[in-house]
């Protein structure tokens, strides 16, 4: 027997820090799609994802919660509702599941570590520079913005240390080749553009080990020192195949990788150190890197939740998992940024779903049981009106292949669109309730119901990567055999059996009430907010008495206070603190109090907390108020006591 060609493929590991949200989901159902695509034309698939459960965020988040960072990370990665179970639920395909705490990984990574030490690509220095904890990367002071971290815009720590560093530098040529020689290696293009301008702005070598805090990789010849969490998480790729251990032994057959998605603010790990990496290892580097564009929010990040459901298990639950996958794929170009809004979602939903396809397979398997209770005569009559159809129809499979082969996912749906609106235009064309008034049309009618059931059994073997589950229910109401449902019998027109048996199904996709829903879900979510505020945040981890006496609680009198220009939550205080010199102090308490109210006040503020600017002003300090639920009030005391008081 010929051998099945291979596909290796991979979605980045997520950091299981906070809850994953719907644009986390975004690159690992299109990852999904694309392996169950390559399944489909006959590939044998290596679909890898995972978490990435090291580093000082970890550990911080870790503390936080009172718990072991292993059990952090065990609660959300197999804990229920957890990554595993997110999964799942949407259907994803994965062959294999990587956690970088698994003991094969861990081992594997100290042998790597200490053959690249070995070589002479890993040597020990000094680092001097800053970390920015949320991203878990270093940066030089010239890649700073503004002195914040340039990727995400959040304060940097200084850090110096003893530490081991990857020679990156000595890769710079290398690199820039790979791109030149291989246009394919990373895409999209302007990827490649900004990867070279990193490049040709100077290599540093990179810092690849730390000392400051212990959750991470023990490097194996010198422990004090743990693994720089990249280069453990990058490693990823390879020993989940069986790379430096034992547990897989599938390194030969599916490595390199024929891709890498990942989300475009991490093309530089992927597209600059994981090749320089492999470099350094005389490894075979991945055949392709695909830079995905984000899931925005109208005015910002995911994170930041403006009215819209980000949750996907949400959004799984109210539309049903194939409608999200579909949604995710339909509504954005895969290499471009797109927003997401509620909106949005439930009109794809209405529109393609409900309307154009699922109407299609309701109306045809309708009429098939209505004109010939269910199974069509084999005597059948061509018109006129079939030739457009049957054209377009005979062409899907390869315009589809085409734009699958190149990533663009929104395009292999439109191809299939093209087919849906067309199928249902020709049911007016062929006005199939005429043809039914008169015996003589049988023969016609007949050829009329095979031609849109054999456009739905074609769109719905295409539709299987994109939604396994609803196109296998449009498979089963048109009646296709098993092998009527493969990637050979989709090449051309025809392949269904021309007395074939229709099946009568569920409706598929209910027709959504756009108005009725949107004012339902912004009750929901104000529920939801509500009852997060009753149950009040969760208690903090009990703190030393040290580090509770470490903080500096000022009586102070307000002298002046007023609203912040442009801003409707922050007021300016200027007060009294009893050293003598004004304080101002910015809080977020507008929509609570007017600002001539609180003048004369008496009140409490911690005032040895780093200074910040909020709005371009800066902020000394921070104001005590009392927050539960919706009601929060500004802690004031007896006028009689002094400003400068101290609390004790
Ligand atoms: O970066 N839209 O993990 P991560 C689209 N552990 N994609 C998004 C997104 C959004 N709004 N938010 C996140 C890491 N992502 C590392 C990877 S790989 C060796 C290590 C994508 O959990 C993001 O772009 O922060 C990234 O590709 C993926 O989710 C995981 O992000
Ligand atoms: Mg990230």
């Amino acid at each position: 027997m010929e051998q099945k060609k291979k596909f290796y493929i991979t979605t980045p590991i997520y950091y299981p820090s906070d809850k994953l949200h719907i644009g986390h989901s975004y690159c690992t159902v299109a990852t999904d799609c694309m392996a169950r695509y390559k399944r489909l034309s006959g590939y044998d698939v290596m679909f890898l994802t995972g978490t990435d459960e090291h580093g000082q965020k970890i550990e911080e988040k870790a503390k936080e919660k009172g718990v072991t960072p292993k059990e952090f990370v065990d609660q959300i990665v197999e804990g229920k509702g957890g990554i595993k179970d997110l999964w799942k639920l949407m259907n994803i395909s994965n062959d294999r599941f990587i956690r970088t705490t698994d003991d094969y990984h861990v081992e594997a990574v100290q042998k790597i570590f200490k053959e690249l030490y070995d070589r002479g690509d890993i040597y020990k220095g000094t680092y001097k520079g800053k970390y920015c904890t949320p991203c878990e990367t270093f940066w030089t002071e010239s890649q700073l913005k503004d002195g914040c971290c340039p990727d995400c815009g959040r304060p940097v720590q200084d850090a110096e240390e003893e530490a081991y560093f990857f020679r990156l530098s000595k890769y710079a040529d290398r690199l820039l080749k790979l791109y030149d020689e291989n246009p394919e290696f990373l895409t999209p293009e302007s990827r490649v553009n900004e990867m070279r301008a990193f490049i040709n702005q100077g290599l540093q070598d990179l810092c690849v080990s730390r000392t400051s805090f212990t959750w991470g990789i023990p490097v194996e010849f010198d422990p004090k020192h743990v693994v720089y969490v990249w280069v453990d998480a990058l490693f990823n790729y390879m020993t989940a195949l069986g790379y430096q251990n034992d547990r897989y032994h599938e390194l030969e057959h599916y490595w390199p990788a024929d891709v890498h998605f990942v989300g475009k603010e991490i093309v530089r790990f992927h597209a600059v150190i994981w090749p320089a990496l492999l470099m350094a290892m005389d490894l075979p580097l991945p055949k392709r890197v695909y830079g995905h564009g984000w899931l925005l929010l109208e005015g910002g990040k995911m994170s930041k939740s403006k009215g819209n459901v980000v949750d996907p298990v949400v959004l799984c639950e109210r539309y049903g998992v194939d409608a999200i996958r579909f949604f995710l794929l339909r509504s954005f170009p895969f290499g471009s940024d797109g927003v997401f809004s509620n909106e949005l979602l439930i009109n794809c939903i209405n529109t393609d779903l409900a309307n154009d396809l699922g109407n299609l397979v309701s109306r045809t398997v309708a009429m098939v049981m209505k004109y010939f209770g269910g199974t069509l005569p084999k005597e059948q009559e061509a018109g006129p009106e079939d030739e457009e159809l049957l054209a377009l129809a005979g062409n899907l499979r390869a315009a589809y292949e085409k734009e699958m082969e190149a990533f663009a996912f929104q395009n292999g749906l439109t191809e299939i669109f093209k087919l849906i609106s067309r199928a249902n235009k020709y049911i007016d064309e062929t006005a199939p309730w005429v043809l039914a008034k008169d015996e003589a049309k049988r023969p016609r009618l007949a050829r009329v119901m095979y031609n849109l059931l054999e456009c739905i059994r074609l769109a719905g073997i295409l539709l299987t990567p994109y939604m396994p589950g609803s196109a296998e229910k449009i498979l089963d109401q048109c009646g296709a055999l098993p092998e009527e449902r493969t990637w050979e019998s989709a090449e051309q027109f025809g392949g269904l059996r021309s007395d074939v048996t229709v099946q009568k199904g569920e409706v598929l996709f209910p027709r959504i009430d756009v108005q009725k829903e949107l004012a339902e879900l912004a009750a929901k979510k104000e529920e939801k907010a509500a009852e997060a505020a009753a149950e009040g945040p969760a208690p903090k981890a009990e703190i030393a008495f040290e580090d509770f006496e470490k903080t500096d609680f000022t009586v102070c009198k307000v002298l002046a206070c007023e609203a912040v220009p442009k801003s409707n939550k922050l007021l300016r205080f200027t007060l009294d603190d009893g050293s003598g010199k004004e304080r101002q102090i910015l809080s977020g308490i507008a929509k609570y109090y007017k600002p001539e109210e609180l003048i004369g006040k008496t009140v409490v503020a911690c005032t040895n907390l780093a200074p910040r600017k909020m709005m371009g002003y800066d902020s000394c300090g921070m104001l005590i108020s009392a927050e539960k639920g919706k009601k929060l009030h500004l802690l004031m005391l007896d006028d009689k006591i002094e400003a400068g008081a101290k609390l004790c």
